[in-house]
């Protein structure tokens, strides 16, 4: 039932692209049939600016599996998550507001809230799982603390946050009166029969959590831009006052799609799809990670949730930049620079990211093999 969709980057011909987390598989064809037929049907207009209703619906009823309801109205449509996350900095961050980014994690917690004048206070994950020591969160709460970031499962180590974590988490959340940004994009993508845990549906926390569900990775949306925000009722219109002029909306028949999406869900098709993609995933993974880090010189955990390999290649001695170049040039494979994904720029080499590369698994398994076979050669031929 999986289809392969193929895809546009500029590499040179024969170059294997692990470097964007856009997965090689086309949006299910129930969606695009959806978004087709809403053309036709003239949803080609404008769409109310949170988004439309029966996605809003559907969006509320597919989050209340994980055992937290939502009013519809608390859910904003917006064309992607990075939209998302900027809705929420502009709309919350004030100069001088820290915010704890759990590092490793995804990229832009790190380097947007320096753009409106809040400080980064990376919280470190530990080594090899990168799961979280709860004291390392509470020695980096100070007066000045705001926001917690959390990415769950976590772009880019895979970690899935266990319920007594997240607890842990809630906890000092609650004592310290923060808001807690939890970004659940690849909420369907867990392994080994680990579940999804939703912070908002712990005692006390739907009333500070927002919420990031996507379109994007779920259902192989990225450049459709469509994802949610789903935001506690007492900062609803905060947001919404802040962030009216952007217009970062999703097109009309996008969000009927999305509606789709969303909906199937909650029938057996939507199901076995979401299924067929999950196992698709965990086979890749478990080749790739056991595969790379049988190479001398490199570590690589088996990762829990979402879809990134991230091997620790520091032992080469080369900077991951140049790693991650030369691999390009010499053996054609081009993988992320997992610093990026962490609290390098902060904290440089105390940062759990140091030296690590970010493979994103999004091509087939024999795909991925003779990636693993060049990413050996080239380490191989590395001098000493
Ligand atoms: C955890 C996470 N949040 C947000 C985003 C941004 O999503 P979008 O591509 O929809 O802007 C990504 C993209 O990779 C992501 O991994």
């Amino acid at each position: 039932m999986i289809e392969r969709s193929y895809k546009h980057y500029s590499v040179k011909p024969g170059t294997i692209y692990l470097r964007g987390g856009d997965p090689n598989f086309a949006t299910p064809a129930h969606i695009r049939d959806a978004a087709i037929k809403a053309i036709i049907e003239g949803y080609t207009h404008y769409a109310p600016s949170e988004g439309i209703p029966e996605l809003r619906d559907a969006i509320a009823n597919y989050y209340s599996k994980y055992g937290v309801k939502y009013d519809p109205d608390q859910i904003m449509v917006t064309a992607g998550g990075s939209p998302a996350l900027h809705m929420i900095n502009v709309s919350m961050l004030e100069p001088g507001d820290e915010v704890l980014v759990f590092d490793p994690s995804f990229s832009r917690y790190f380097s947007e809230p320096p753009t409106l004048g809040a400080v980064v206070k990376p919280v470190p994950l530990l080594k090899p799982g990168f799961h979280l020591d709860p004291e390392d969160l509470k020695a980096n709460i100070s007066e000045k603390s705001k926001m917690i970031v959390l990415c769950n499962p976590n772009n880019p180590t895979g970690t899935v946050y266990s319920k007594s974590e997240l607890k842990a988490i809630a906890d000092i959340a609650i004592d310290n009166d923060l808001i807690v940004v939890s970004d659940e994009f690849y909420s369907e993508f867990t392994y080994d029969d680990i579940k999804h845990v939703a912070i908002s549906s712990l005692d006390g926390m739907s009333e500070r959590t927002f919420v990031l569900v996507g379109g994007t990775k779920m259902f192989n949306f990225t450049g459709w831009r469509l994802a949610s925000l789903i935001l506690p009722k007492e900062y609803y219109k905060i947001v919404e006052k802040k962030t009216r002029f952007i217009g970062v909306r999703p097109a009309t028949f996008v969000q009927r799609a999305g509606a789709e999406a969303f909906n199937a869900m909650s029938t057996k098709y939507g199901k076995e799809v979401m299924k067929e993609h999950r196992e698709e995933y965990d086979r890749r993974r478990s080749f790739f990670c056991k595969r790379i880090d049988e190479i001398d010189g490199i570590n690589c955990h088996t990762f829990e949730g979402a879809f990134y390999a991230y091997p620790d290649v520091s032992s080469f001695g080369l900077p991951v930049s140049s790693f991650v170049d030369e691999l390009e040039r010499e053996e054609g494979v081009l993988v992320g620079n997992g610093e990026g994904h962490g609290g390098v720029s902060v904290i440089g080499e105390k940062s759990p990211a140091y030296g690590h590369i970010r493979p994103a698994l999004v091509q087939d398994v024999d795909v991925l093999e003779e990636a693993a076979t060049r990413i050996e050669r080239f380490t191989r031929n590395i001098p000493k």
